[in-house]
């Protein structure tokens, strides 16, 4: 597997997997609007086709955001997501950037206990974060 920046042509992919991802996912224009304004977008590459995504900015100078993250239903398990983090953490220490935070619906248990896993910890509830009412967690990391 390869984790390499994304390219306007693995938005077809990308929003394949976001879709099957999420209830609510990004509408298409506005993942390439986030692109377009500087964040982070790295994807996973296997069997020559693109398996996972992160999305991820700086916000207030010195805090790192996962704004979104996915892979493919059929290479989970796989290390894929883990190692797509590592990556987004080694480009955040090379900005200086050592906390990191992000949001997950409440209900999505898989994968706050991921992020457990990578050692993040949950800080906060929001409540009424998402559209159809659901709150998030706060999760946060500092290295
Ligand atoms: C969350 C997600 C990105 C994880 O990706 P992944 O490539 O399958 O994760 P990894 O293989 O790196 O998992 C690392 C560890 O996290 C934990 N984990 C990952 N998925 C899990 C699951 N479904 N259930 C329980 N634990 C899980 C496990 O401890 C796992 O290690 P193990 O497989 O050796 O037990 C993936 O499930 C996904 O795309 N989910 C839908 C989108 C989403 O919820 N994104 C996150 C919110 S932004």
């Amino acid at each position: 597997m390869i984790i390499r920046e994304f390219k306007r042509p693995d938005i077809k992919r990308v929003l394949e997997i976001e879709t099957a991802a999420f209830e609510d996912p990004y509408p298409p224009s506005i993942l390439i609007d986030i692109y377009n304004l500087g964040a982070g977008f790295l994807v996973a590459q296997q069997d020559n086709m693109v398996v996972g995504y992160i999305i991820f900015w700086i916000r207030y100078e010195d805090e790192g955001h996962i704004i979104s993250l996915a892979v493919d239903k059929r290479y989970r398990r796989k290390k894929v997501g883990s190692e797509l983090v590592d990556y987004a953490i080694n480009i955040f220490a090379k900005c200086h950037v050592r906390d990191i935070k992000l949001e997950v619906r409440v209900g999505n248990k898989d994968a706050r206990k991921f992020y457990r896993e990578l050692g993040f910890e949950e800080k906060e509830f929001l409540e009424n974060y998402y559209e159809d009412g659901e709150d998030a967690v706060i999760m946060k990391k500092s290295f």
